[in-house]
């Protein structure tokens, strides 16, 4: 089977504004890039409406950051998937290390919030990953391990409709990235986690993230079990983000 095109996916976390969207997107329009890999952009749920016109009839997929675990109901401040949908969202992060941290999501949570994502039709990109601390540990394998099982043990035979991004929490934001090897050494133990419960593992994309830019990202890519990224800093700009497309266009 020849393999699916990688899948980069753009994070913008807590940043933008209408005018600055505005001008980001119309540079990746313009350049060609993006239409020989699969690319996202994930956004603040405030500017899904924007984007949803902006990105329209283009081949950059909308992205969410966070679903609601509940389908409905008295959760102030919350989005629910079928929300995330009213404006063709394709794909929503969830379990995010920054949400794991600092809003205590739970490994039960973020399996919810997949869960939601799927039953909507809309992608949910499972992220996952170690603690520095954790890796001086030698706990890599089973943190990354019992995180994906919780997602794979709510969703059964659903998992091979899932993304997975491997982001080791220390290389994120930090300027630190994960080598190419120690990418993939992760990655294969994600790659084996998802043909113990689905046949189709190999549909599955397992991304890489962590202060992923242009100058790392063809070696990060270049390993046989990294389909793609999620870049954080380096999508707010498309001078960045475009040779990366170009990246994983090759
Ligand atoms: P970074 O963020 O690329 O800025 O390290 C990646 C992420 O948190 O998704």
């Amino acid at each position: 089977m020849t393999k699916p095109a990688k899948l980069m996916v753009g994070n913008w976390k807590m940043h933008g504004d209408l005018s600055a969207n505005a001008a980001l997107v119309a540079e990746l329009l313009a350049a060609t890039a993006q239409r020989q890999c699969r690319a996202a952009l994930c956004v603040p749920s405030v500017y899904l409406a924007q984007m949803q016109t902006l990105l329209s009839g283009s081949s950059i997929g909308l992205g969410a950051q966070d679903v609601s675990a509940h389908a409905s109901g008295a959760y102030t401040g919350e989005v629910s998937a079928e929300m995330l949908r009213d404006f063709a969202v394709r794909y929503c992060i969830v379990g995010h290390s920054e949400r794991r941290q600092y809003h205590a999501e739970t490994d039960a949570v973020v399996a919810s919030k997949a869960q939601r994502a799927l039953a909507a039709g809309i992608t949910p990109i499972v992220c996952v990953g170690e603690s520095l601390q954790e890796r001086e540990a030698g706990q890599t394998e089973a943190v990354v391990k019992r995180q994906l099982a919780a997602v794979i043990q709510a969703n059964g035979h659903c998992i091979s409709e899932i993304v997975v991004a491997y982001e080791p929490v220390w290389a994120i934001g930090t300027g630190l990235t994960a080598s190419p090897q120690q990418a993939q050494q992760v990655h294969a133990v994600l790659r084996t986690q998802l043909q113990a419960a689905t046949a189709h593992a190999d549909r599955v994309a397992i991304l890489y993230g962590g202060s992923m830019n242009a100058a790392n990202a063809q070696d990060l890519l270049a390993q046989p079990d990294v389909d793609g990224g999620l870049i954080g800093g380096a999508s707010l700009k498309a001078v960045d983000f475009l040779p990366m497309l170009r990246a994983a266009a090759r």
